[in-house]
């Protein structure tokens, strides 16, 4: 199975994915600031991954402050202080906060001498629990497609690159193929950075997956053709009323599914569900560098000088979202109601 990261001892191998497909090259990181690192210049990006290795980062920062033998609240004002500089690295994706919260919840409950091998546990059991979500994303998402043989297309990367493997909407995709149900999927490039072109065509079709990269302007084409039963992409965060942040141009799919009447769904794991989050409109967009734009990798394909503007996210209204593909199960309108319900604890959990 393809897969972002791998836990080697102390290490964190880290698949380097800004120099994917022409090379495969693993970085090691061994602290948090390493994983900072991979996250800010993303050699790793995908919401749940970025979620994953900030969780080790923290697990990496607790287990050095713990070897420091520093009086407890320093070392606990320090943790808090290496958490925040993990959740600054990328705004969009709430499997960052999430992750290092949760991170930092068990280190509050537990003795600093016991941080690292707690903290190293749960880091393990946040990466372990989401390729079980994914696998389930997959599972579920069967049901809620149309029936039958289906052509499908998604946009950007969510797919085993971009969590903790398997992926959300190419576990979906992923499933259909094993269930023999899957005719063709049709990745869009995903300009300004391409993740559909290097990450999604590379994954997929390194599995022998019947792939058609197509330029992110051949939707339309596609769509008014017929030639897609449904398109399904993933999310970054999704809010209480269902508005989901995803990848640039995942809007306008949106709305061109809507004009076609083809199915339009996002597969997430309940990670990237911040119900804390009342409407897409609280969603912060990354904004990155408009020289992302203006060159493809060092080649300039604009006027270097040129005004450009970069926003890596943007929200799809939840009125044009078919439905939200969880390891939980399937929400669908209204989504304030259903996602509520999908993220309440199992009744055993409750207090
Ligand atoms: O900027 P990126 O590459 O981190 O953006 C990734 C996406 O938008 C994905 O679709 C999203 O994180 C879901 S990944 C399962």
């Amino acid at each position: 199975m393809i897969r972002p990261f791998l836990l080697s001892g102390d290490v964190l191998r880290v698949l380097d994915q800004r120099l994917l497909p022409r090379e495969e090259r693993w970085l090691e990181v061994t602290d948090c600031d390493g994983c900072a690192g991979v996250i800010d210049t993303m050699a790793v990006r995908g919401a749940p991954a970025i979620g994953c290795v900030a969780a080790r980062g923290v697990a990496f920062a607790a287990r050095d402050l713990a070897a420091r033998g520093l009086q407890d609240a320093d070392a606990r004002d320090r943790l808090r202080a290496a958490g925040a500089r993990l959740v600054a690295t990328r705004p969009t994706a709430v499997n960052l906060p999430w992750a290092v919260e949760r991170l930092l919840a068990v280190a509050d409950a537990t003795p600093v001498e016991q941080w690292a091998a707690r903290l190293a546990a749960e880091a393990d059991a946040v990466a372990a629990e989401d390729l079980e979500a994914c696998l389930a994303i997959g599972r579920h998402g069967l049901d809620a497609l149309p029936p039958g043989r289906l052509t499908v297309l998604t946009h950007c990367n969510a797919g085993a690159l971009a969590t903790a493997g398997y992926g959300t909407a190419l576990g979906i995709v992923r499933a259909l193929h094993d269930a023999g149900r899957l005719a063709r999927v049709f990745a869009d490039d995903t300009r300004p950075r391409q993740q559909g072109a290097r990450l999604t065509a590379w994954e997929l079709h390194r599995e022998g997956l019947p792939v058609t990269l197509v330029a992110d302007t051949v939707a339309g084409l596609l769509l008014r053709r017929g030639a897609v039963d449904a398109v399904v992409t993933g999310a970054d965060r999704v809010a209480a009323n269902g508005d989901s942040a995803n990848k640039i141009g995942t809007y306008q799919l949106a709305v061109l599914c809507a004009h076609h009447g083809v199915p339009f769904y996002i597969a997430a794991p309940t990670s990237t569900v911040d119900l804390a989050c009342p409407t897409g409109d609280a969603i912060v967009i990354e904004e990155r560098d408009p020289d992302e734009v203006r060159r493809v990798d060092d080649v300039w394909v604009a006027p270097a000088d040129v005004d450009a503007y970069n926003p890596a996210f943007d929200v799809t209204p939840a009125s044009l979202i078919t439905a939200i593909v969880t390891e939980r199960g399937v929400a669908r309108p209204s989504y304030r109601e259903t996602l509520a319900a999908l993220m309440r604890p199992p009744r055993g959990n409750r207090d």
